[in-house]
């Protein structure tokens, strides 16, 4: 089967996924350090595969698995996520491992159903609360709806106190190492952070929610094993932490500007904007789009209190790349936010109302009036440009008092 092979994690829980060194685009998102697409296997009288992989990686989690038993003798999967990336295999390791039970939510069952036209008796449908016995162990369930899909749910086994959450608690991160001790923390950092502005901040109000409810069920978990990244079991509460804290989309006295520009006249307006920022002591990051991607652009603006947003005109546009990330990032919904919009302009200009317009929509209010600059911006320009941040600036000190 290959020369790949499992990894121990507890007495019964063994990693069999798959690792995606390549990977860089993950439906937009700019994965930079690729990813692993994590499937779990728990021995017990019952023989369980919790989440498969991407169809690509088929060939590398069944040797893992064998490594462990022959395939054939998984009686149970858990589809936890209908996503592709865990599930675009099912229906081929289906076939080879001809399983007695495959369990997954309500939505899921139908999501996996729509993916691959399952017939109706092929998944048996669990609800938040229940649980089957898979010999000594048990595995219970936990819809987890809208984080991030409809079918999501999370599962928990009891005798080795494993949380598999799914894509919850993960990032994209490719490594050899499977537990989060074993990699620098700012890495964890960054790449926990950039996967939650990413993919959850549309559903922060359900992350608050969710938080909660595992809150109140208490569960002693030892591992939190998530569908993408490494395993957490030493700092469990941090990670957990941090999806609290990041779903509350406070704002802070941080300033991110995100630019285009023809000839460099944007440009200059946002090292103006910029500076007027940091006279009123705040935390400035610039980031021109032609050395910006977007899922980078999510990420600064998770924990950030201001956006401000400069775009030339081009044939009554604002520029492309402008265009794609703002779209994207309305679709992310952040919160708690304060704006402010310049730009340059040859002969129209409609930019900067198209730019107001996205914010508008995002519910960013404006702190300060829009500058619209013909051509070239000579030093009253500048001038103008500094004083937007400088009362973005002072609008956000007065929010965020220290
Ligand atoms: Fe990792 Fe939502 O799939």
């Amino acid at each position: 089967m290959g020369p790949c092979t499992a990894e121990k994690l507890t007495d019964k829980v063994y990693w069999v996924g798959a690792i995606d060194w390549g990977v860089r685009d993950f439906h937009g998102y700019l994965t930079s350090r690729g990813s692993t697409y994590n499937a779990f296997l728990i021995i017990d009288e019952k023989i369980t595969l919790i989440d498969t992989v991407k169809k690509p990686f088929m060939n590398e989690m069944l040797s893992r698995i064998s490594s462990v038993i022959p395939p054939e003798k998984i009686d149970i999967i858990v589809s936890n996520h209908a996503e592709m990336d865990h599930t675009g295999c099912l229906p081929e390791v289906i076939n080879a491992v001809k399983p007695k039970k495959i369990y997954a939510s309500a939505m899921g069952k139908k999501a996996l159903a729509a993916h691959f036209h399952f017939e109706d008796d092929v998944v048996t449908p669990v609800k938040s609360g229940e649980s089957i016995s898979l010999g000594e162990s048990s595995l219970s369930f936990v819809e987890t709806r809208m984080l991030h899909w409809p079918d999501s749910m999370v599962s928990y086994l009891d005798t080795d106190k494993v949380m598999f959450s799914q894509d919850g608690f993960g990032m994209h991160l490719a490594s050899t190492e499977r537990f989060d001790d074993q990699l620098p923390a700012y890495v964890l950092k960054q790449e926990a952070e950039k996967y939650f502005a990413n993919i959850l901040l549309p559903f922060s109000p359900m992350v608050t929610g969710l938080m909660k409810k595992l809150e109140d069920l208490n569960l002693d978990i030892e591992l939190l094993c998530p569908d993408h990244g490494p395993v957490w079991r030493s700092d469990i509460a941090g990670i957990l932490n941090s999806w609290k804290e990041w779903a509350l989309q406070k704002s802070s006295r941080k300033a991110v500007v995100i630019y285009d520009t023809m000839w460099k006249s944007t440009g200059m307006m946002a090292e103006a904007v910029a500076d007027g920022l940091v006279s009123q002591g705040i935390s400035v990051r610039v980031m021109p789009l032609s050395a910006s991607h977007r899922s980078d652009v999510a990420t600064a603006v998770l924990d950030a209190g201001a956006l401000i947003v400069g775009s030339p005109t081009i044939n009554g546009q604002m520029f492309p790349r402008m265009a794609d990330v703002l779209t994207y990032l309305k679709g992310l919904k952040p919160k708690n936010l304060i704006g402010a919009v310049f730009g340059s302009y040859g002969w129209s200009g409609e930019a900067v109302k198209h730019v107001e317009q996205f914010l508008a929509d995002m519910k960013i209010p404006l702190a300060a009036e829009s500058l619209n600059v013909n051509y070239v911006p000579g030093i009253e320009d500048l001038k103008k440009a500094n004083h937007i941040g400088v009362a973005v600036g002072k609008e956000l000190v007065e929010k965020c008092p220290e």
